[in-house]
């Protein structure tokens, strides 16, 4: 009967320091994963939320930058690591929603092996080139992409990232075929844009707005039903003429399939707090970005916006012969 009753109590012990632990979560810095190079606009939006959810939980998010195959590197690092809720990430469209179409040997299935935080912020896509592309306007750059598009070289982050898929629907729209240069990243992209040594690619919004209005790069749409209020100038793609490429990113957090509810519940309050912050929020939409509503900031939401995503891409992909392997 004692050793029953010490078995017993032990294992209370034992329950209640785990729950105590997730109850004081969390008690030393968090680590989020970004799959991508600094600067790019994965890493942009994980910073801006990352500050003031550590403000929340009382303890740093540090952002770690682990690159490489369009982001599935870093993903398939923060899926594997122990779901105590000190390993965090921000993945988005491309790595949780391409990935498994391109990469037929994916160490992660985004649909199962994660526990959705929420979603971070929307990123509409636009189709921007370096200063000298020959061409001033999108029906200019559509009339040069079918002369020339095997000539041209589109920058992207890697296969299955969002500049990747975004650029081979591109192409599939003008039938041009692209040399294809990959970067860790559409930060350091970016960078060979402004200094003319790549020609043009499709990035998301908060990578790309500050460049465009300082004019040091070409904005030829935004790939939106509506213009950006961050970019007013620039038209959509439907006004500019180009029917048949809408399409819009969303970057995400997630944590490792596993993690306790009450450590995802604190980790979505704190972003929910992050998207309810003026100074956030500001910083956010000044880049273009597009806040989630309501309906969209929950775990469950966001489990709902991956299994779609997948369902919706891996065709799309498939059929655009666009595979990694
Ligand atoms: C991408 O998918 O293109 C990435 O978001 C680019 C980046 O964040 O650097």
């Amino acid at each position: 009967m004692k050793a029953t009753l010490l078995a017993l109590a032990a294992a209370v012990g034992l329950a209640a320091t785990g729950a105590q632990a997730q109850g004081n979560y969390p008690q030393r810095p968090i680590t989020m994963i970004v799959p991508f190079a600094a600067g790019g606009p994965t890493d942009v939006i994980a910073r801006i939320v990352g500050e003031n959810m550590s403000r929340t939980l009382g303890q740093q998010i540090v952002v770690e930058n682990v690159a490489g195959a369009g982001g599935t590197t870093g993903i398939t690092r923060a899926a594997g690591a122990q779901p105590d809720g000190y390993t965090i990430m921000m993945g988005h469209m491309g790595t949780h929603g391409a990935a498994p179409a391109l990469y037929p040997n994916l160490k992660y299935d985004p649909t199962k092996d994660f526990a959705p935080i929420g979603l971070a912020a929307g990123t509409p896509i636009l189709i921007v080139a370096k200063k000298d592309f020959p061409a001033n306007d999108l029906k200019g750059f559509v009339e040069y992409m079918k002369k020339n598009g095997d000539k041209v070289n589109m920058a992207h982050a890697g296969v299955g990232s969002v500049s990747h898929m975004t650029g081979i629907y591109l192409s599939s729209v003008l039938a041009a075929k692209p040399t294809m240069v990959a970067y860790r990243g559409t930060g350091p992209a970016l960078n060979d844009l402004m200094a003319n040594t790549v020609d043009y690619m499709t990035d998301q919004i908060v990578n790309v707005a500050p460049q465009i209005q300082g004019g040091n790069i070409k904005a030829f749409a935004i790939a939106t039903p509506q213009r950006s209020p961050a970019l007013p100038n620039v038209p959509t793609t439907k006004e500019a003429g180009l029917d048949g490429y809408e399409v819009s990113a969303w970057n995400a957090i997630f944590a490792p399939k596993g993690t306790a509810p009450d450590i995802v519940k604190k980790l979505n309050d704190a972003l929910l707090k992050a998207l309810d912050d003026e100074t956030t929020k500001k910083r956010l939409l000044d880049l273009g970005a597009v806040l989630p509503t309501a309906s969209e900031r929950s775990p469950e939401a966001l489990q709902k916006l991956v299994d779609s995503e997948v369902a919706r891409w891996t065709p799309v992909l498939k059929a655009a012969g666009a595979t990694a392997e």
